[in-house]
């Protein structure tokens, strides 16, 4: 005779067994594409936030195409999800977009935020404002200088906030958030996540009680994005609601400071390491000062739009950089593909930097090279590039970085010089980061 024990033994081994079958197999009406489902609950979840220090596809992804093709099925943070580094099913999902629903910003975004021919002569001001103190200094770390001065440029212009004179750090908060946006979900003291929770949450009721306080005391002119937002929230038909205008305005802040900051200090540190590429972005840039009439006078749109070799520069830049390593969206109904089922509810992943570093649609991939880029249209998404996106959800902050970009090019190759100190290493988990910064030591020119 066996002892109960012995029956609740293999009944645990039976219903364990069968969970792991479940997960392993998940349900489907018809072929899920290949790939491992890792073990349950943490899936692949460890392997794919693995640090890896270099600008290749990531080794989670690489190893996946060459075991399993361009689509597979994985498992992340507890969701079961479809990787595509298929041109053609990236192709599809974004412009499956505005099929289902569609992304809204207030017209008045447009206004505001890119009124970018109107702020230019601001951005320079404060590009040059900010190389000529941190010339003054033997050292600066690129990565924070220029999140700082993105984001103080930024929150300005969104809801007046000035660091020197508010009470709250609204730029830690952010720091926090993002430090944990793409990590493990365990929600306890002490976690990246939870810091990034608290984070959030900070910042939030800081700008709730921004907008509450504008709402007791409306300020006479209208200024920034914040009193364009609460006009719209005081009409009748609006859709807009508080709720998702905080979510808004907390959205378009972070987007604004951490992907441009990441994106320039990566330029800085391909140019001081590509002499060949500064000299010629420094020519086009000492053109642009020759032509004028009075050389002081401040960069015009027109010239903003002649930079052609700094926009070769900027994209290639991008290519490599790949800020956004992931692009997310849920099946909302069965997906059929390339003989392949997608089961409604499953998340699935674009993979950008599949696409960037394709061999065979970028000849050498691993290499900076801005002549790559020389006679193609260097302002929009394709199939072979999807940094900012595509189809429907396109980020609305692309001209906004180029400009930010350009013409902080100008005036740091027009005016100075730069000495690699120290950092610059890249690590990617897979978001990108400068685990030590990027130090380099800023001359003025004779
Ligand atoms: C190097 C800089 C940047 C990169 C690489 C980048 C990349 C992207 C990508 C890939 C998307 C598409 C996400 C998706 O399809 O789910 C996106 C969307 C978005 N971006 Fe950016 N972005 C950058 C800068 C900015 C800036 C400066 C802003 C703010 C002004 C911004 C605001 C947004 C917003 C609001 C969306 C969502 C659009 C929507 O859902 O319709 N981005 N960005």
């Amino acid at each position: 005779m066996f002892s109960a024990g012995f029956y609740i033994g293999a009944l645990l081994i039976i219903a364990l067994t069968n969970l792991l079958y479940k997960w392993r197999y998940p349900r489907c009406n018809g072929v899920l594409p290949p790939g491992s489902m890792g073990w349950p609950l943490f899936g692949e979840t460890f392997q794919f936030f693995s640090p890896n220090p270099t600008c290749d596809i990531p080794p989670f992804v690489k190893d996946r195409m060459q075991r399993f093709g361009p689509i597979f099925k994985t498992s992340l943070v507890g969701r079961p999800v479809i990787v595509s580094t298929d041109a053609d099913l990236n192709y599809f999902i974004f412009q499956q977009e505005g099929q289902l629903f569609q992304s809204w910003y207030p017209d008045t975004f447009t206004e505001v935020f890119e009124s970018l021919k109107k702020m230019l002569p601001e951005v320079e001001q404060t590009a040059s404002r900010n190389l000529k103190l941190w010339s003054s200094l033997s050292s600066i770390d690129i990565k924070e200088a220029t999140a700082e001065m993105i984001f103080g440029l930024t929150a300005k212009k969104l809801i007046s906030y000035d660091a020197e004179t508010s009470p709250e750090n609204l730029r830690e908060n952010f720091k926090a958030f993002i430090q944990g946006l793409i990590s493990f979900p365990v929600d306890i003291p002490g976690t990246a996540y939870h810091k990034c929770l608290q984070g959030r949450k900070r910042a939030m009721t800081m700008m709730k009680n921004m907008l509450q306080e504008r709402r007791e005391k409306p300020r006479k002119v209208q200024g920034d994005f914040f009193d364009y937002v609460l006009e719209e929230l005081r009409r009748e038909d609006t859709i807009l609601t508080e709720a998702i205008a905080l979510d808004l305005m907390f959205v378009l802040l972070f987007a604004s400071f951490e992907t441009t900051s990441l994106a320039l200090t990566l330029a800085t540190k391909f140019l001081s390491d590509h002499p060949l590429v500064l000299k010629e972005l420094t020519e086009e840039h000492e053109e642009i000062v020759k032509r004028r009439e009075n050389p002081e006078s401040g960069l015009t749109w027109n010239e903003y739009k002649s930079m052609k070799f700094t926009f070769q520069v900027i994209n290639e830049t991008v290519r490599l950089a790949n800020i956004v390593p992931a692009i997310f969206r849920k099946a909302i109904r069965e997906i059929k593909f390339k003989g392949y089922t997608i089961p409604a509810g499953w998340a699935v992943m674009v993979c950008p930097p599949a696409v960037h570093l394709d061999a065979t649609r970028y000849k050498d991939p691993l290499d900076f090279n801005p002549w790559r880029w020389q006679g193609t249209d260097t302002h929009g998404a394709s199939r072979n590039f999807m940094a900012f996106g595509g189809g429907m959800r396109f980020c609305v902050g692309t001209e906004f970085t180029k400009v930010q970009m350009a013409v902080f090019l100008h005036c740091l190759v027009t005016k100075y010089r730069l000495k690699a100190i120290e950092g610059g290493e890249i690590l990617r988990t897979p978001g990108l980061q400068f685990p030590k910064g990027f130090h380099v030591q800023i001359y003025e020119k004779k």
